[in-house]
């Protein structure tokens, strides 16, 4: 017994959906030639066959978010930090296969040599939150800023998940990427050199990691919406914001709410509950512990046999750790279970496939950040990779 919560018949498992299109769902066919069945009985032999012939020519990488079937086929798993930080650490392996989703993929190829290619098995493995700035948006707030005339003093900051067009516009504009394991390191990098920080496009890491760990009141965060004429705030608010968040959102993250906190203490009073940070204000408050994917692995590893744990995080992670936990008590956060749709994408008939393609001398779903926009974004990871 893993003490996970099965879903009961009565609950739906749910895939939430990314949109727009840099999710990929515009991106075109992402499989020419045959993609195996899932129902092939030698999918796994396969995959084995294929990354053995393949060698050290090949280093697969694979997030915490990634189904079972393919994280066991991960050279490195880990959170986006140190994803980013394992691709720029590989430049003997000619071919990086990239199991997580296309913002990583863009990050591990600006991240790599000219000779290096990255491979993302399927190119609908996108981001909604990624989705939700795009280039043209960021433009137009940066002329915002400038006519209620902070622009001078804002430093511009992007989470990781976002395109390289947003990272590339970070880095012209002499600011820095971070992720969730090291948005205060960046943040304090950021008021070393200026006096606010336009957050993007993650709103509640922003809030979450100002207000919780740097102090800061809830009356200094402003939101800009770029949906809405001058993001919807006036010259005034964003004079007096010390951060300027854009309005995005994990929309997985954002299914956990305080009601999911109470309930499962009702329930369970004795449980510890553990979140991303991705989640919204209320309920990072409502939790005992927040962190970063590798945070929350390295939480359950640590904790004391016999205990208990919500975990507010994505369900392929949640559900892997309660079973790699028999002896805690692991359980999803939420009633209703959630993957996150875009992730899962990425099964093993795409990483067959994708293998099967590089053994027989084709690049298939290259990921190639044009140069320009890649040398800009990586003054911007670079800054991040650098970080005390
Ligand atoms: P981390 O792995 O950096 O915690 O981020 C989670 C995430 O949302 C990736 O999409
Ligand atoms: Fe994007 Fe959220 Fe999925 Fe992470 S979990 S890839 S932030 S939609």
């Amino acid at each position: 017994m893993t003490g996970f919560d099965e879903p009961s018949p009565t609950q739906t498992a749910l895939l939430l959906l990314g949109r727009g299109s840099d999710s990929g769902s515009e991106r075109g066919v992402d499989c020419p030639g045959d993609l195996p069945p899932a129902s092939d009985p030698s999918l796994l032999e396969r995959a084995r066959v294929a990354k053995e012939s393949l060698g050290d020519r090949l280093f697969v990488l694979g997030h915490h978010y990634q189904r079972d079937e393919v994280i066991q086929f991960a050279d490195v798993t880990g959170d986006s930090f140190k994803l980013a930080q394992q691709a720029a650490a590989r430049p003997e392996a000619e071919f990086i296969v990239f199991c997580g989703v296309h913002f990583m993929a863009e990050s591990a190829d600006i991240l790599t040599s000219e000779s290096q290619r990255v491979i993302l098995p399927d190119l609908a493995a996108g981001c909604s939150m990624a989705d939700m700035a795009t280039g043209p948006q960021v433009e137009q707030c940066w002329t915002d800023l400038t006519e209620a005339g902070v622009a001078e003093q804002v430093v511009p900051m992007t989470y990781m998940n976002s395109s390289a067009a947003i990272k590339a516009f970070v880095g012209r504009h002499d600011g820095v990427v971070c992720t969730s394991s090291n948005a205060k390191r960046a943040l304090d990098w950021a008021y070393e050199r200026g006096e606010k920080v336009l957050f993007l496009p993650d709103q509640h890491l922003g809030r979450n990691t100002v207000v919780r760990e740097m102090g800061f009141d809830l009356d200094d965060c402003v939101v800009y919406n770029p949906l809405r004429p001058n993001g919807g705030v006036t010259a005034q608010e964003l004079r007096n914001a010390k951060i300027i968040l854009w309005k995005g959102h994990c929309s997985v993250h954002g299914r956990f709410t305080v009601d999911c906190v109470n309930e499962i203490r009702e329930r369970k009073p004795d449980v510890n509950v553990l979140v991303h940070p991705e989640c919204t204000h209320e309920v990072v408050e409502a939790a005992d512990y927040v962190g970063s994917t590798e945070y929350i692995i390295k939480a359950l590893d640590a904790a004391e046999p016999g205990s208990s744990w919500a975990v507010g995080t994505e369900l392929n992670l949640v559900r892997r750790l309660a079973h790699q936990h028999p002896d805690k008590d692991v359980s999803f956060l939420d009633r209703t279970v959630c993957y996150c749709s875009t992730m899962n994408r990425i099964d093993l008939p795409h990483l067959v496939w994708a293998l099967e393609e590089l053994v027989a001398g084709r690049v298939p779903n290259q990921i190639v950040v044009e140069a320009d926009e890649a040398k800009a974004a990586r003054s911007a990871l670079d800054r991040m990779l650098t970080l005390p």
